[in-house]
């Protein structure tokens, strides 16, 4: 028997069938194509929320939620983490290859190159609400770059794209830290060429102009590998939000802007700052950590312990395997008297008592990335308000190099979803006078 690639639906209420094609990638479920659905059958498909549903094809990032595998252009995250460095997954995401080491000497120049900000830039950013939050700011001034850089929107010229995806991931640092310095009443710092991408973030961030900085090793390397486990994440919201505002030729900045402010929804961007604030009420309260974990396994009531479970990886995160290990090297090392001492005993208190526990271990839930990527930042000196904001920063790549993937298909359309109208059928206009007072 010869086996087709394709699905035959029948509609049932009138016998008429169509096959459709089954489009098969290189790893992962197939898709059935439904383009032809709607001409020949005059049905949609619904799919809000988008579980089954592929929005697009990529070759950058393959997940594999029940085995707990993530790939940057097929190379294994763990293998990633281990051996590369932030800017070389950049080039990679990008360009779809490891650099040769000229290549990424070339392309390292070029993001260093960028760093700055206009001048005009600075002061725009001063004109913000003293108190503003920095994913605020953030989503401003990222929207504002088209307004400086504008020789780099032309979306249908290769060269102009490359600019603008070097502008972003070079100037998403000097943004992110000039945010956090405004909301403190800081000045800014100045970025300093002559060091790496993730140094030269931490001198922004917490240098002053009159005091020597010296960046803490175990801290660049943390944030490093933080952001390589957040590069690229697939289609999700805030990327999904990014191609299709690109879809219509937007431009790049708009784009990431329109990504930004995907992110910072709680349901997304925010659950590292969750944990933290779940860790310091646990602290607060004072009482053992057991009734938390009793808490979240009874149904009648609505506590759930941030950073545990999650919607994709459900057997194991792999970013939280590697993460694990370098948050516990981290809290080791950090010297006693710690201010943040009492939130690290519970955090570990917790991840012991869960890991042990049948209701957990059923359901497969782990301390997911988020988990651990926000005991490190607080270990760090990082504040709540500024975790969405590495994170933007860490995903800048992701969403650039779905924009550049999309908007170098000759095939790309605009993205337009359809919808199952539900609201009244036709109905007259009524005159002002005529109408009815609504009960009230
Ligand atoms: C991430 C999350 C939304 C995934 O949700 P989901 O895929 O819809 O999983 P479900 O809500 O169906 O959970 C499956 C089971 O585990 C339980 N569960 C899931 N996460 C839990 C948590 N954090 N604490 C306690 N119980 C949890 C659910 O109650 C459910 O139990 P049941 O089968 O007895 O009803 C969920 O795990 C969660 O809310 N986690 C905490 C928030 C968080 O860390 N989010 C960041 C993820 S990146």
């Amino acid at each position: 028997m010869t086996t087709k690639d394709t699905v035959t639906l029948t509609d049932n209420a009138t016998g008429k069938q169509i096959e459709l094609p089954v489009l098969r990638g290189e790893d992962g479920p197939a898709a059935i194509d439904v383009r032809d659905l709607y001409r020949e059958l005059g049905y949609f498909t619904y799919d809000p929320g988008f579980l089954a549903t592929a929005s697009c094809q990529s070759a950058l990032t393959y997940i594999d939620g029940n085995e707990g595998i993530l790939r940057y252009r097929g190379y294994p995250i763990e293998q990633l983490a281990q051996h590369s460095s932030y800017i070389e997954v950049c080039y990679l995401l990008l360009y779809g290859e490891l650099p040769v080491s000229a290549e990424l000497e070339t392309f390292t120049r070029h993001i260093t190159r960028h760093t700055m900000l206009h001048e005009a830039m600075r002061r725009f950013m001063s004109a913000f609400r003293h108190d503003a939050h920095p994913m605020a700011t953030m989503v401003g001034v990222v929207g504002a770059l088209s307004a400086f850089y504008s020789d780099s929107t032309d979306v249908h010229n290769a060269r102009q794209r490359e600019i603008s995806a070097h502008r972003l991931i070079a100037k998403m640092p000097t943004i992110a830290a000039w945010s956090y310095k405004h909301s403190i009443g800081e000045p800014f710092v100045y970025p300093d060429n002559e060091l790496g991408f993730t140094e030269n973030f931490l001198r922004m961030m917490f240098a002053v102009p009159t005091e020597a900085f010296e960046p803490d090793p175990r801290f660049v390397r943390a944030l490093d590998l933080i952001l390589i486990l957040h590069a690229d994440h697939e289609q999700n919201a805030s990327t999904s939000t990014v191609r299709l505002t690109g879809s219509s030729e937007a431009n790049p900045f708009a784009a990431i802007s329109a990504g930004i402010a995907s992110l910072w929804g709680p349901a997304h961007g925010g659950a590292n700052e969750a944990v933290i604030r779940m860790l310091d009420e646990i602290v607060a309260e004072g009482r053992p950590v057991q009734h938390y974990v009793d808490r979240a396994k009874d149904k009648n009531d609505r506590f759930r312990l941030m950073g545990f479970g999650h919607r994709v990886y459900k057997n194991y995160d792999p970013r939280a395997r590697i993460i694990r290990k370098v948050c516990h090297e981290l809290l080791i090392s950090l010297e006693p008297g710690n201010p943040n001492q009492a939130l690290f005993d519970v955090a570990m208190e917790l991840e012991r008592i869960a890991l042990q526990d049948e209701y957990f271990q059923e359901r497969n839930l782990y301390p997911n990335v988020d988990f651990y990527s926000g005991i490190i930042l607080s270990a760090m000196g990082i504040p709540l308000n500024m975790f969405t904001v590495i994170f933007a920063m860490a995903r800048t790549v992701g969403w650039v190099a779905h924009w550049m993937e999309m908007m170098s298909d000759p095939k790309a359309r605009i993205g337009r979803p359809r919808q199952l109208y539900v609201g009244y059928g036709a109905r007259d206009y009524v005159p002002l006078k005529a109408r009815r007072e609504r009960p009230a």
